[in-house]
């Protein structure tokens, strides 16, 4: 990746040199506008996926294929609209207000069409990763997203553990260990409809389709945000890094069950307009 056209200021540089030397932040302390802002940037995009994810997956409830299923899927429900309320409690402690944006925005929003890529774009005034716009039309696709996006999501939770922002930290571990909870349902069905001669096919059709859609969002490798994420110790990688990490498991167990990964381009993908929040 070629450097950032911006160059930082030496206020910007001192405080990434004492975050790199252990500075954390407790959310009652000052801190410096330029960390709140990238830290408020990550929460709320947190927090709008945790809730559109728990739609996303709510009528999937009465839709899941046995009674076991549906509780499975409704504890899932649950799980997600706790990470939410978690996050947005820790917006709210910053002075934003969750409860006006979360009535005010279209978070159940779902795309109509089905076999659409969006590539890195929005489409409403939210934050969610742009994966969260996906209608989830069949189990197929329920268990891609547990197997691909819940395993992509914590991955990155992975990398809040040693966040320099205090009560984020704290916040993680539960949720983390839910996230896991989900891509090992996700693995497990995978297994099971993969290694179905009959089954297989269709699996294979739609995980064409939303292989695209998990791999934008580890986002453009042209982005400087990512890096300067690090900087501010409220990541542990960079997204391209943990990118590679996760396709390395998804095509382990791809070859596992006979599934074959599609080709990904960046390049291909349609770009991203400007935020409109
Ligand atoms: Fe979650
Ligand atoms: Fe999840």
């Amino acid at each position: 990746m070629t450097g950032p056209a911006y160059s930082y200021s030496a206020e910007e540089l001192k405080l990434f040199e004492d975050i790199k030397n252990g500075k954390t932040f407790e959310a009652t302390e000052d801190m410096p506008a330029f960390y709140r802002k990238h830290l408020l940037n990550l929460l709320w995009m947190q927090g709008d996926s945790e809730y559109s994810g728990a739609l996303g997956y709510m009528p999937w409830i009465e839709k899941a294929p046995t009674l076991q299923e549906k509780v499975i899927v409704a504890q899932m429900v649950k799980d997600e609209m706790r990470h939410a309320s978690v996050i947005y409690r820790l917006l709210d402690e910053l002075g934003q207000d969750t409860l006006t944006h979360v009535q005010n925005s279209e978070l159940g929003y779902k795309l109509p069409e089905d076999k659409v890529q969006i590539g890195f774009q929005r489409l409403k005034d939210d934050y969610r990763v742009n994966i969260f716009y996906y209608n989830i039309k069949y189990w197929e696709d329920y268990i891609l997203f547990n197997f691909l996006m819940d395993r992509a999501a914590g991955h990155q939770l992975q990398d809040t553990f040693n966040s320099s922002y205090l009560p984020w930290k704290k916040a993680i571990e539960g949720i983390y260990k839910e996230e896991v909870m989900h891509l090992a349902h996700g693995d497990k069905w995978i297994k099971i409809l993969g290694k179905d001669a009959e089954k297989r096919p269709f699996l294979q059709e739609r995980l064409n389709l939303w292989w695209p859609r998990v791999m934008n969002v580890f986002g453009s490798s042209k982005g400087a945000s990512n890096d300067l994420y690090v900087k501010l110790g409220l990541k542990q990688r960079t997204n391209s890094e943990i990118r590679t990490v996760f396709t390395k498991e998804i095509q382990e167990m791809c070859d596992e069950v006979g599934l074959t990964l599609p080709q990904y381009r960046e390049e291909d993908q349609p770009q991203r307009e400007a935020r409109k929040l």
